[in-house]
């Protein structure tokens, strides 16, 4: 399942439509697709995924939207404690964005009516900050993007408030390990399907399931583009090959019970876990260089790979 599509030139750089190429030997098992994978772009990609791949500046301005957005979630950290209101909090970050000349991305986004979003407990994603207090024992997800002179830089992290149960704690704790098996997974040339791979095999091995109805995404001068980054193993979206240049997200939600989801329909915006068991998540902003991938939101204080909640 991995490479282009039919009809697009082949991962081989042969120029060739793949279903002339490669496609026949790679089904009959004859010939792997390439590992190690090929570091650079065949020339003939098609323009639509061509124009994904960012060059020096583009990559440049990524470094520069991801940091800003790294910056601001260590300056939310000392926040998210007990008792903490959640419209305060949003003001807190809508103020800190504009005060350091940059954009809240998702305020207005289709409507959104926050600078961010905040997932308590069996919230999936997207949970408005509309007052609720966050309470000793709650986990909770701060998803944060923003806009720096047109870059985007969009990262999550799922806080423990006050004293955790252990269950919980294990889910935060897996919900981030997927998120950094996810990125080890990702090599220029290998395909998105590698990264649900990594992250479902760690989820399922202690007992959380995945979610399937959101996913990450491709990520530049727009806030969600293609390539869509499935946090499963999904055939299809799988197949898309990892560029050196194309920026993206991996931001895997894990549910402490069944992966399937229920959106709110009062607010239209708030995802919860149908079962109202609770789910973590973490997300950050790629770039995937010649060299592997490259983490643009890296907090200064928060958790590194190896971490333990
Ligand atoms: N930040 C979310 C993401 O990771 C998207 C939020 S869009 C909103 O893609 F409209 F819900 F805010
Ligand atoms: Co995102
Ligand atoms: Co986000």
């Amino acid at each position: 399942m991995d490479g282009p599509g039919r009809n697009d030139p082949c991962w081989c750089g042969s120029g060739k439509k793949y279903k002339k190429c490669h496609l026949v030997a790679e089904a009959a098992g004859a010939v792997a697709p390439p590992s190690p994978p090929r570091s650079a772009a065949p020339a003939s990609l098609p323009a639509s995924i061509a124009a994904l791949l960012l060059g020096p500046e583009g990559r440049e301005g990524m470094r520069v939207a991801g940091r800003f957005n790294a910056r601001l979630m260590d300056f939310m950290r000392p926040h998210m404690v007990a008792g903490a209101n959640t419209a305060h909090l949003d003001r807190l970050v809508h103020d800190y964005t504009r005060d350091h000349g940059a954009i809240p991305a998702t305020l207005g986004y289709h409507g959104f009516p926050a600078s961010c979003c905040i997932s308590r407990n069996e919230v999936v994603c997207h949970g408005i900050p509309t007052g609720e207090v966050l309470l000793d024992g709650d986990i909770v997800n701060l998803d944060l993007t923003s806009i720096v002179d047109g870059w985007h830089g969009d990262q999550s992290e799922t806080f423990l408030i006050g004293d955790v149960d252990a269950g919980s704690r294990a889910l935060v704790q897996v919900a981030f390990d997927a998120l950094h098996a996810g990125i080890a997974a990702a090599r220029p040339g290998g395909a998105v399907i590698e990264i649900g791979r990594a992250i479902s095999k760690l989820a399922h091995a202690h007992g959380f399931s995945v979610v399937r109805d959101y996913q990450g995404h491709g990520i530049g001068r727009v806030f969600h583009q293609e390539p869509g980054v499935p946090h499963f193993p999904d055939p299809e979206l799988g197949s898309f090959v990892l560029w050196p240049g194309v920026c993206f997200t991996i931001e895997p939600m894990l549910n402490a019970g069944g992966y399937k989801t229920r959106l709110d329909k009062h607010d239209g915006w708030t995802v919860r876990t149908e079962d109202g068991k609770r789910s973590a998540q973490f997300e950050h902003t790629i770039l995937m260089t010649e060299r592997g991938p490259e983490l643009l939101t890296q907090t200064e204080h928060g958790p590194v790979p190896g971490h333990r909640f």
